[in-house]
């Protein structure tokens, strides 16, 4: 199975490693190597049809700054020149147009490939247009990654719970806004904390898309069409950040026992970010820059489940279950 890599920044770093660790793994339940044949960052790209060491990639653009030697002007050429079955686009999140990310999931859905993303912004902007594609090519699209990082929702509630009726997901789905939210609980400033969570590189690039409630808002959004089979884009997600939470506020509801969260809400009839009070002590009270969703369905009652929302590894984790459902079915 050849893999192409599309975004080699830090998630796309961290699958070349995290495939590296699993490849005698994969090996052995496929038998047959999995073969990384391309990978392209926001400038450069190589291709091998026999496959590229994955860690020498990481090696050289940790080096180089660069994933190859050759330049693009337009990244479905280079995906037109490389031998691959399925696309892992992992290029940074465009919110307002989908961005790169969006052309190169189009063009290798048109072109039949299997895709792998967490890019969040082509899920929140066109996801029905992208999964009626998939289906009409016939290919398999996979995104476990896109909400809540190495946390299980996605795939969760499509395939363990296929049978549930689900009636609602909350949950906090931006680690910067509940990390900020949380040292101001013990008396920090926003600003101060922001930059600290700059600093540990949790914030998206722009931190706008977390404390402004956007980041949250694409991935209610990807929960409303994939879990509820609502046909829904971030333009509808009722959104509020977090800037406008005062001390005052913090302090009022710490002396009623509460918390303030960022929490996303969505069920066949909500889709809402904002912040909320929350008891301390609830599954959705949680602190530091954990995610968590709670998921009510009609028989299973209510399941929550926490972790890690972000992080070069974390993601990679996401992605390569998404592979490995994807290698299954194309075995079965
Ligand atoms: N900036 C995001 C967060 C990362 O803080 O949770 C993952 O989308």
């Amino acid at each position: 199975m050849r893999v192409f890599i599309c975004g080699f920044g830090t998630v796309g770093q961290g699958f070349a490693e995290v495939l590296a660790r699993r490849m005698d793994f994969l090996e052995e339940r496929y038998g047959c190597p999995i073969l990384v044949t391309g990978a392209m960052d926001s400038k450069t790209y190589v291709l091998d049809r026999n496959g590229l060491d994955p860690l020498d990639l990481v090696a050289t653009k940790q080096r180089t700054g660069r994933v190859g030697e050759d330049e693009y002007s337009d990244s479905t050429k280079v995906l037109d020149q490389a031998a691959y079955d399925i696309l892992v686009e992992v290029s940074p999140t465009d919110i307002k147009t989908g961005g790169a990310g969006l052309r190169n999931i189009t063009h290798a859905l048109e072109n039949r490939k299997d895709v792998i993303t967490v890019n969040k912004g082509p899920l929140a902007l066109k996801f029905n247009e992208l999964i009626t594609l998939a289906r009409r090519n016939k290919c398999k699209f996979r995104f476990e990654g896109s909400v809540g990082g190495a946390m299980p929702i996605i795939n969760l509630c499509r395939e363990n719970l296929r049978g549930e009726k689900i009636e609602s997901i909350r949950g906090i789905f931006n680690g910067t806004c509940n990390f900020i939210l949380s040292k101001m609980d013990k008396g920090q400033p926003f600003d101060q904390v922001l930059k600290e969570a700059q600093q540990m590189g949790y914030a998206e690039t722009d931190p706008t898309n977390d404390i402004e409630g956007y980041d949250s808002a694409c991935k209610v959004a990807i929960l409303a069409n994939s879990v509820f089979g609502r046909n829904v884009t971030f333009d509808d997600v009722k959104i509020t950040g977090i800037t406008g939470i005062t001390e005052e506020a913090i302090a009022l509801a710490a002396s009623r026992n509460m918390v303030i969260r960022l929490i996303g809400e969505v069920s066949e009839t909500k889709l809402e970010v904002g912040p909320r009070l929350v008891p301390r002590g609830h599954p959705l009270s949680i602190s530091g820059t954990l995610n968590t969703a709670q998921i009510i369905s009609d028989l299973a009652g209510p399941i929550t489940v926490s972790g890690r929302g972000a992080g070069r590894t974390e993601t990679a984790s996401a992605i390569l279950s998404d592979l490995i459902s994807i290698m299954d079915e194309r075995t079965e």
